[in-house]
């Protein structure tokens, strides 16, 4: 094993080689943009990992937080609770698809999902008809639901999740509902197939399945894999028919990401168990939440002495700050024209890509759903090959981007863009230009150094 001589430092960060690593030390941040320690200005392209709505230093955000500082900073949700935590649990109520509305506290978008796998399997085992041979979930090919043991289980991306096998339990696997790379020889329509592939599995597997559980319309980690529309209607559908229930997890698609309040009213959807996070305060404070359907919440119904109630709960879940942020934010996304608003810029910054874009030799897919977009970027557009991957092409774009003033970070070759929903139109004009002139350049310049049989040999 090589001896890296790297600098002791004390933060070990997430999902990043600690021996390879410039850091980025951010001094403030307002609006869509932070200050590094070194005083560069930063746009924040990624919305500081998708959850930043409404921008760095929301004066209402700020107010709400230190209005309940001053009352109190943080009471259990075991056996008491905070009025702010139970208005916005009211609030969650209202705005959720559907009857949802049942809701359950945590601290990030894994432990949501933790919370949502177990709520459903007790659910099975103790409702008035029980079920327990439900005890298993079916989950997308490149599945990302966090990194906590079960939300990693439920994974399907090689690097993050292959590894752990040994200690995860096993899923029932579906397809990547991907539209850019199907399968050869397919007669249908993607929206077909994909139905198609997920219906044999609910057939073959229904009686052992508590859950399906999948990020709807566009899974982010996996790189802006879109699903073709429709597809979380058809598993709607497909989960009544076969007694499953349906766990969406909108950790990433959910407060206004995809031009809706939640993605899943893109298609009329209510699913019975959804997942909540990042967003939800703004992006201010740690904070999720599992909201329920009555039909599980009463579930759990019964005398103390019965023990039906669910067994789960976090420290922190709950939160009063986080609540209160929460409250604001939610005050905010529910002004009269703010999802139209983001509906249309959403559209500017796809356009705006895809105008510049579309017939780049390397830019394989432009995908995602308003203000979550991936850049795809491949060895060969025609054969849809990727480029070898040590060649870091994401990567060096965004290295590219970060010295033109726009902090983005890519997954694998895909180029994520997240802005936060308040950028204007000027910035986002500004992060459309930095992004494709970085690609242009970074392309040409990998053409011109590597050997042509990097970029054109199968
Ligand atoms: C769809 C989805 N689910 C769950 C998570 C995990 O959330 P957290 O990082 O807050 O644990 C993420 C994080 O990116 C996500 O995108």
């Amino acid at each position: 094993m090589t001896n890296y001589a790297v600098p002791q430092v004390a933060h070990w960060h997430g999902f990043t080689q600690m021996a390879d690593h410039d850091s980025l030390v951010i001094k403030d941040g307002e609006g869509c943009w932070l200050t590094t320690t070194d005083g560069q200005k930063l746009f924040d392209g990624v919305s500081s990992l998708w959850c930043n709505v409404h921008g760095h230093r929301h004066a209402k955000l700020d107010a709400a937080i230190q209005d309940q500082l001053k009352r109190v900073a943080h009471v259990t949700t075991l056996g008491m609770s905070c009025q702010t935590t139970d208005d916005l649990a009211e609030r969650l109520k209202e705005i959720t698809p559907g009857d949802l509305g049942h809701v359950f506290f945590s601290s990030d978008g894994s432990s949501a999902v933790e919370a949502a796998l177990k709520m459903s399997f007790q659910y099975w085992q103790q409702r008035e008809d029980p079920k327990p041979s439900k005890t298993r979930f079916l989950a997308l090919g490149s599945a990302y639901h966090g990194d906590t043991t079960g939300a990693v289980s439920l994974g399907g991306i090689k690097y993050f999740h292959q590894l752990f096998a040994p200690i995860l339990f096993s899923p029932v696997r579906g397809p990547i509902p991907c539209s850019y790379r199907l399968p050869a020889e397919i007669n249908v329509t993607p929206l077909e197939h994909y139905t198609h592939e997920i219906e044999i599995l609910l057939k073959k597997h229904h009686e052992e399945l508590a859950a399906v559980v999948m990020e709807p319309l566009v899974q982010g980690a996996a790189g802006m894999i879109t699903h073709p529309r429709g597809l979380l209607h058809n598993v709607r559908e497909l989960c009544d028919h076969y007694n499953v229930l349906l766990i969406c997890d909108e950790v990433a698609t959910g407060f206004g990401r995809t031009g809706k309040m939640f993605a899943c009213e893109n298609e009329s959807v209510t699913p019975d168990i959804l997942c909540i996070g990042k967003g939800l305060t703004g992006g201010y404070l740690p904070m999720a939440a599992t909201v329920a359907r009555p039909h599980i919440f009463d579930a759990f119904l019964a005398p103390a002495t019965d023990s039906r109630q669910f067994f789960h709960g976090h420290t922190f879940g709950g939160n009063p700050l986080a609540a209160a942020a929460a409250i604001a934010s939610l005050d905010l996304l529910t002004e009269s024209s703010y999802l139209e608003d983001v509906e249309r810029k959403g559209e500017y910054l796809r356009n705006r890509i895809i105008d510049d874009l579309v017939d780049h030799p390397h830019v394989g897919d432009i995908r995602g759903r308003c203000m979550m977009l991936g850049i795809e970027l491949v060895a060969d557009r025609t054969t849809r090959r990727p480029f070898p991957s040590e060649l870091q092409v994401g990567r060096s774009v965004c290295r590219r981007t970060v010295c033109n003033g726009v902090w983005i970070r890519p997954l694998g070759d895909v180029i994520i863009l997240m802005p936060p929903l308040i950028a204007t139109e000027a910035e986002l004009e500004m992060l459309a230009t930095v992004v494709i002139e970085s690609i242009k350049a970074e392309t040409a310049d990998l053409i011109e150094q590597t050997t042509p049989s990097h970029l054109t040999d199968a």
